[in-house]
C-alpha cells in the first residue's frame, strides 16, 4: 500500500486551523499525515499545539537570511527531508516566493476569511464589517505569488452578525476548520486518482 500524503502546515499565530487539520488526520477523518509545522514566529501559540499533537515543528527567522530565496531554500531543505507532499498555509503571514512555488506546483494552499476576491489581505473580517456587507465567508485557494490571489478551491458563505465582530469571527473560524478539511480531502482524493 502506498504511504499517506504528507502535509506541512505553515502558521504564524494561534493555530486553530493547524489543530483542526492535525485532529482530522489523527482521527482518520483525513487520510494524510501532518508531518511538520513551519513557523516564522517561534513564540506563536501554534507551537504549543504542535507539541500537544507530537508533531515536529521548526521555527525559522526570515530576517536571518540574505533574502526570501535564501530563506525559502532553507525551508525547502527541511520539507524535502520530511518528504512533504503538500503545504497548507494557516495564518502564515508571509507571501510565498518562486523557490517554494516551483518546488510545489499546485500543492500549496491557503485559507482566507472572506469570499475572495473580496477583502484580500489583512483583517478581512474587519474589512467586511466596515464595508457593511451582510454576507462574508471563507475561501480555500491555491497559492500564487500574490496576496490571496490564487484560484479558489472551495468557498462557503458566513453571514455577518451586524455590529458584533466577536460572533462573526467565531462563526468564520468554525466554518474554516470544516472547510479546510473538506478542501484537503477533495485535493487528496483528486491527486490519488491522477497519480
Ligand atoms: C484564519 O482566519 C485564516 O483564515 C487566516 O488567518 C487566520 C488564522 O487563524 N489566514 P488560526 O491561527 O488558524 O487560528
Amino acid at each position: 500500500m502506498s504511504r499517506k500524503p504528507r502535509i506541512a502546515v505553515f502558521a504564524s499565530g494561534s493555530g486553530s486551523n493547524f489543530e483542526a487539520i492535525a485532529q482530522a488526520a489523527a482521527d482518520g477523518e483525513l487520510e494524510a499525515e501532518v508531518v511538520l509545522l513551519v513557523t516564522d514566529k517561534p513564540l506563536a501559540k501554534v507551537m504549543e499545539r504542535a507539541e500537544r499533537f507530537r508533531i515536529p515543528s521548526v521555527a525559522f527567522n526570515p530576517k536571518a537570511y540574505k533574502d526570501k530565496a535564501d530563506y525559502e531554500r532553507t525551508v525547502l531543505g527541511r520539507l524535502q527531508e520530511e518528504g512533504v507532499d503538500w503545504i497548507a498555509l494557516a495564518g502564515y503571514m508571509r507571501l510565498i516566493g518562486p523557490t517554494l512555488l516551483d518546488a510545489y506546483p499546485n500543492r500549496i494552499i491557503n485559507i482566507h476569511p472572506s469570499l475572495l476576491p473580496a477583502f484580500p489581505g489583512k483583517d478581512a473580517i474587519g474589512q467586511a464589517m466596515d464595508a457593511g456587507v451582510e454576507m462574508t465567508g471563507v475561501t480555500v485557494h491555491y497559492v500564487d505569488e500574490g496576496m490571496d490571489t490564487g484560484p479558489a478551491i472551495l468557498q462557503r458563505e458566513v453571514p455577518v452578525v451586524a455590529g458584533d465582530r466577536e460572533k462573526t469571527e467565531a462563526a468564520i473560524h468554525a466554518v474554516e476548520h470544516d472547510l479546510y478539511k473538506e478542501a484537503l480531502r477533495k485535493l487528496l482524493a483528486e491527486s490519488a486518482v491522477t497519480e
